[in-house]
C-alpha cells in the first residue's frame, strides 16, 4: 500500500469501503437507498453537513475534505446522532468527482474554499471555469452549486468563471446572505462574528435531454456532444 495513494488515503480513515475503487461511485451502494445526494466540498468539521443531515433525513450527504483531523469531529457527531444519511471521505474532491456518475447530484455545497489571496497563489484556487464545468456535468437538471466566500476578489473570480459558462446555467443568483435555511459552517460563524462581509453565489444547472450541456446552448454541434464524450473532455 502506498501512503501517497489517494484512494488508500481516502479509505483508511472513513467508511468508504470499496466505493472509491470502483470505476464509478454507486450512491445506492454507499447509502443503501436511492435518496437524492448532496456533496459538501471541503466540509471541514462537518458542522453544516451534520445539521443539514439532521434537518433533511430524506437526503443523503457526502462530506469531502483533504484533511482528516477536521472531519473526525463530524464523524464523531454523526455517530452520537446515529445519522444514517451521512458519509465522510478524506480525499481530494477531484478524485470523487472523477468517479461520480454524470447527472447524479442534487446540490454541491462549497463554502469558504481556501482563498489563496496572494497573487502568485491564485492558480491554486479551486473555483475555475473547468472546475465549474466538472461540477455541472455531475449535476441533475436544475441541480445547484451553492458557494460562499469572504474574499471579494475570489467572489469576483467565481462570478467571472460562471459567467464564462453562462450557457450552463438556468439561473445565477448572488447575495450578501445565505440562500439555504440551514446551520452555518464553522468559517461562516467565525467570519460573521468578526464582522466580515460575506458573499454568496448560487448556480442552477441547465441540462439538455441529450447530454450535459445547457438548453440555451443547444445550437452548436460540439455542444450537443453526448454525456460520455463530454465527461472525457473535461476530466
Ligand atoms: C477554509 S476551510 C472551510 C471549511 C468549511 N467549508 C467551513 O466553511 O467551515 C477549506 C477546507 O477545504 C478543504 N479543501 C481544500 N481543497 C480541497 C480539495 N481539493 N478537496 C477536498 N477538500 C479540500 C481544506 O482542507 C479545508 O478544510
Amino acid at each position: 500500500m502506498s501512503v501517497s495513494d489517494p484512494v488508500e488515503n481516502a479509505l483508511d480513515c472513513f467508511d468508504a469501503g470499496d466505493i472509491l475503487r470502483a470505476e464509478k461511485i454507486s450512491f445506492e451502494g454507499l447509502f443503501r437507498n436511492l435518496q437524492p445526494v448532496e456533496i459538501e466540498i471541503g466540509c471541514g468539521k462537518g458542522k453544516f453537513l451534520i445539521s443539514r443531515a439532521e434537518q433533511c433525513p430524506g437526503i443523503n450527504f457526502l462530506g469531502i475534505d483533504r484533511v482528516a483531523k477536521w472531519m473526525k469531529a463530524g464523524q464523531r457527531k454523526k455517530g452520537r446522532l446515529n445519522l444514517q444519511n451521512v458519509r465522510f471521505f478524506r480525499t481530494d474532491i477531484r478524485l470523487v468527482l472523477e468517479k461520480t456518475p454524470l447527472q447524479s447530484i442534487h446540490i454541491f455545497h462549497l463554502y469558504f474554499p481556501d482563498p489563496w489571496p496572494k497573487r502568485r497563489h491564485r492558480p491554486r484556487r479551486l473555483v475555475t471555469a473547468k472546475f465549474l464545468q466538472l461540477l455541472h456535468s455531475r449535476l441533475l437538471d436544475g441541480g445547484l452549486i451553492e458557494m460562499a466566500t469572504d474574499d471579494a476578489d475570489y467572489f469576483s473570480q467565481m462570478k467571472a468563471e460562471a459567467e464564462a459558462l453562462s450557457f450552463l446555467w438556468r439561473e445565477k443568483r448572488e447575495s450578501r446572505e445565505r440562500f439555504l435555511d440551514t446551520a452555518k459552517t464553522s468559517y461562516e460563524i467565525k467570519y460573521e462574528s468578526a464582522g466580515r462581509k460575506l458573499y454568496y453565489l448560487e448556480l442552477k444547472a441547465a441540462i439538455s435531454r441529450n447530454g450535459g450541456i445547457g438548453e440555451r446552448a443547444s445550437g452548436g454541434v460540439e455542444e450537443r456532444a453526448s454525456g460520455r464524450a463530454k465527461e472525457r473532455e473535461i476530466l
